[in-house]
């Protein structure tokens, strides 16, 4: 009951935090992945009241968008956009270099090093490609002699 409280809190704090204007539902659900590394029921259940909509709605939006995730996963998240802008600006080469530097394959996640691996189908930022999501935060025209460099601000051993 405790520790139901104190998510309830820290996704009120959230919330409070948005400024008024830009107080949207799918701002909302990307602030508490990035706060709390996932989107917990409590959240979704929250959003549905605070947005009003159905719980089933906030639920579709979430599942739709593969950046949300519904449990919690690796300390690190990584996600690589294999959209068309990013796929020509490069986009198989930068995920290939994290996948050959972390080990892993997109998809899966390396728990020895803490950190997961994904590949979405554009982010929504083309103008940006190509793209790379590091722990909720965009980075973009990434090279891939720059992946070394991301990983090391992680402290991600390679
Ligand atoms: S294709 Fe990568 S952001 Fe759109």
């Amino acid at each position: 009951m405790k520790s139901r409280n104190s998510l309830t809190e820290k996704v009120e704090t959230i919330l409070a935090s948005l400024p008024a204007e830009r107080r949207h539902l799918v701002l909302f659900l990307h602030r508490v992945q990035q706060e709390l590394g996932y989107i917990p029921g409590e959240a979704l259940r929250m959003a549905a009241d605070y947005f009003a909509v159905s719980p089933a709605e906030v639920y579709g939006l979430v599942t739709f968008y593969s950046a949300f995730r519904l449990k919690p996963g690796c300390r690190h998240e990584i996600t690589v956009c294999q959209g068309t802008a990013c796929h020509v600006r490069g986009a198989p080469e930068l995920a290939a270099e994290l996948s050959r530097l972390l080990g892993v394959r997109p998809g899966q996640e390396n728990p020895e090093k803490g950190v997961s691996l994904r590949t979405v189908n554009c982010l929504g930022c083309c103008a940006l490609a190509p793209v790379v999501v590091v722990d909720g935060e965009y980075k973009g025209r990434v090279q891939k002699e720059q992946v070394p460099k991301i990983l090391e601000k992680l402290t991600v051993k390679t």
